[in-house]
């Protein structure tokens, strides 16, 4: 199977507008995926077939809802290779499953225990680890990268010890692309009693994920980064470790048993789902996904990394420009500077010229500190990208150089 990426924008009804008099060409992937049809479908037909509660109705409109949700997280636990359906815990994105472990986790941490993180973290993985070392009286190691954006493998070992009780690391950066080697990486941790979480915000929409091949402890994603909707995420969570974590909301469906002065939790996935969740949110995610595995991955694969190859050599003619984020091992984003014109201004003289990307520090803060830079401009590729659309990328970015003069 190859990938026919004229068939596969036709599904994007988005892709087919204009935006400022020019066709849209989307370059901010990494900010959000665009939405299949599938996906905008499988969401309306919630709601116009079988819109109720879950879990609580005894009625068929509630029966038809709650089986269409669990089926979700069954083909999410199925996606990610989970070794049972109830580690699939419901979140509203990435942050809000870094920010349960690290709530749960604080209330272990103690003076003196260690938790890791590296120099490429999203503001989402690194504020909230920073937050919980400092409520703990932890300290917060951070792993140097090198210059080309790659994580300085000798350093995560250095700084390594059997004190670190958590290390949280990207799997892929948002803001350089790199793809960090989890899978060793983790072992590593492993071996000095660590706990390990993943932030797979950009692991998730470039290839297969499998939870137990990584041998992580927690894995967390956006739907919205996967061709799916909006406010939906997952944290996935070694079931051993998962019975056993704080719950962090208390309210309906989590609970057990009640009484006016105490209550006990429920089993998984309840005991750390409290409340009405997104339930057409979890459908469209798992729209996303069945979607996004009737693609040939291997095919993606080629295909993105045929987006980047062009785009750096024609960003290597460009005067002035500088690659940020250059390691062997990256997805297909290009975060760039160019002498004497600001991210900003790029990212404005591309928008009136149709073309979408991202400027600014990308919500790593500190990582542009260490590098240097005020922020960037990003151009983050996705599968229904063309050649054609990486050329007209440049062709605006030369327009854009003129303009600022
Ligand atoms: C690496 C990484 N981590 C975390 C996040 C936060 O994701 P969300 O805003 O969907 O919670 C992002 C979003 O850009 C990201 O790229």
């Amino acid at each position: 199977m190859s990938l026919d990426v004229a068939q596969l924008r036709a599904q994007f009804p988005i892709l087919q507008r204009q935006v400022n008099g020019q066709p849209l060409v989307y370059l901010d992937n990494a900010a959000t995926t665009q939405k299949p049809q599938a996906v905008i479908d499988a969401i309306t037909a919630f709601y116009t077939e079988c819109n109720a509660n879950v879990h609580r109705g005894a009625h068929q409109l509630s029966d038809e809802a709650t089986r269409r949700y669990e089926k979700a997280r069954e083909v999410v636990a199925a996606f990610i290779h989970a070794a049972a359906r109830e580690e699939v815990i419901w979140t509203s994105g990435t942050t809000e499953g870094i920010n349960i472990v690290a709530r749960g986790m604080s209330q272990q941490l103690q003076a003196g225990d260690e938790v890791m993180v590296t120099e490429m973290e999203h503001h989402a993985n690194l504020v909230t680890w920073q937050q919980a070392c400092k409520a703990a009286g932890a300290t917060l190691k951070v792993v140097p990268i090198h210059e080309d954006g790659a994580l300085n493998r000798e350093a995560f070992s250095d700084l390594l010890t059997d004190k670190t009780r958590m290390v949280a690391m990207p799997h892929i950066s948002n803001a350089l692309g790199t793809i960090n080697p989890v899978k060793a990486l983790t072992a590593e941790a492993k071996s000095k009693g660590a706990l390990v979480l993943i932030d797979g915000a950009q692991g998730v929409a470039h290839g297969i994920v499998d939870v137990q091949d990584i041998g992580c402890d927690f894995y967390v994603f956006s739907g919205h980064k996967l061709f799916g909707p909006t406010g939906i995420g997952v944290l996935w969570g070694r079931k051993s470790v998962l019975e056993n974590w704080p719950v962090w909301l208390t309210g309906g469906e989590m609970i057990a048993t009640v009484s006016y002065q105490d209550a006990t939790w429920g089993e998984l996935p309840n005991r750390l789902e409290a409340g009405t969740p997104n339930i057409a949110g979890a459908i469209g995610l798992a729209a996303a996904i069945e979607w996004f595995q009737s693609l040939d991955v291997s095919a993606l694969q080629v295909h993105e990394k045929a987006l980047l190859t062009r785009a750096t050599e024609l960003a290597a003619k460009v005067p002035g420009l500088r690659i940020v984020g250059s390691s062997a091992n990256k997805i297909g984003i290009l975060s760039f500077i160019i002498e004497g014109a600001h991210p900003a201004d790029i990212g404005f003289l591309l928008d009136r010229q149709g073309i979408a990307i991202r400027t600014g520090d990308h919500c790593a803060q500190p990582l542009m500190e260490r590098l240097g830079v005020p922020g960037t401009a990003r151009a983050s590729f996705s599968i229904y990208n063309t050649l054609d659309e990486v050329e007209q990328l440049f062709i605006g970015i030369d327009k854009a150089r003129t303009m600022l003069g």
